[in-house]
């Protein structure tokens, strides 16, 4: 029986998962991925993992079919190079396909996280039947992938849908080494900013946050996985950083609505996490500020694959590569 490999590696962590028959998995691994400590070391990390999952399973390499990867941009895909991405800042042109070819010989390919998650929600998620489907990455940082005329849309350097890059306004948290860009404002690490300034702000002006407490009164330690706890137990300045990051998040996908006139935009990560106070400001915004006619034709969900949706992207990566039996070009 023939085996997919998939290999999701974000800015905080990395998932290495095996399958029979996607979506669904069998074995999965995942550690922090450190960006500080060099790609060598989480290279290391990945290929330990993946032997460990094969061996849990009684898998042998001979039966991989192939082996996915998904990673943030910049990215070459036809090469397999990961070129330079933003929160991977030590990552520079990691030869990852032919560094995973070596070890296992198996064929390795790479693709954007965000095109990935495209491929991944069109096939099995809330995209099914959409030609044109926009796909949000929202983890640490963010990017889109664009399904065009039932096409994956590349762009002439592989960068198209690279939307977290965009500057909305002048100052404001960074992103992509920019600020006010729509990464400072709505990824994971935009949202640890925003955080941190309504933290301040809240200090300033002599309120309690459940965010304070749990941060030992250190805005600058927030990150937004804790803003989800105190959003659960009802926090109102959690509410807030929430709000806040949804209406940029809508901003950005106003910008993309009236651009490319999609039937859906999915959103992947932190809107499976936040959902409907993250995505209802969200919609608010693309109403408002979208053409009336486009707005209403495009539906703003979030990813049908939920939590899965890093798995399965970088699934879909290995079985679309192998069943194409030639890599992107
Ligand atoms: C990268 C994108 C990626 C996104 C989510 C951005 O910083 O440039 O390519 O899709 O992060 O990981
Ligand atoms: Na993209």
């Amino acid at each position: 029986q023939r085996v997919f490999a998939g290999v999701d590696i974000g800015g905080t962590k990395t998932a290495v998962v095996l399958s029979f028959e996607p979506p669904r998995t069998v074995a999965r691994l995942s550690f922090p991925t450190r960006p500080e400590q060099g790609p060598n070391m989480a290279v290391g990390k990945i290929i330990a993992s993946l032997r460990e999952a094969l061996a849990s399973q009684s898998i042998t390499m001979a039966q991989v079919a192939a082996i996915g990867v998904s990673c943030g941009g910049p990215l070459d895909p036809a090469r397999g190079i990961i070129q330079c991405p933003p929160n991977l800042s030590t990552w520079k042109n990691v030869p990852i396909c032919a560094l995973l070819e070596e070890e296992f010989r198996v064929p390795c390919f790479l693709e954007n996280d965000a095109n990935a998650g495209a491929l991944a929600e069109a096939r099995f998620g809330a995209g099914r039947g959409s030609e044109n489907l926009i796909f949000l990455t929202m983890g640490t940082g963010l990017g889109a992938g664009l399904i065009l005329n039932g096409q994956l849309y590349r762009g002439a350097s592989n960068a198209a849908g690279e939307i977290g890059h965009v500057r909305l306004t002048e100052d404001g948290p960074v992103g992509f080494g920019k600020a006010g860009t729509v990464e400072g404002w709505a990824s994971g690490g935009g949202m640890a900013q925003v955080a941190q300034m309504f933290l301040n702000a809240a200090v300033i002006r002599g309120e309690s946050s459940l965010l304070l407490d749990t941060s030992g009164q250190s805005p600058a330690n927030v990150t937004a996985l804790d803003v989800a706890e105190a959003l659960r137990a009802g926090d109102s300045v959690a509410q807030a950083i929430v709000r806040a990051t949804g209406e940029r998040l809508g901003e950005a996908m106003a910008i993309l609505v009236d651009l490319l006139n999609p039937e859906c935009i999915v959103i992947g990560g932190l809107a499976t996490r936040f959902g409907e106070v993250l995505l209802g400001p969200a919609r608010d915004v693309v109403s408002r500020e979208a053409l009336r006619s486009s707005a209403a034709k495009c539906r703003i969900v979030s990813a049908g694959l939920g939590e899965q949706i890093g798995d399965v992207a970088s699934l879909c990566v290995a079985v679309r590569a192998f069943t194409y039996r030639h890599k992107p070009s």
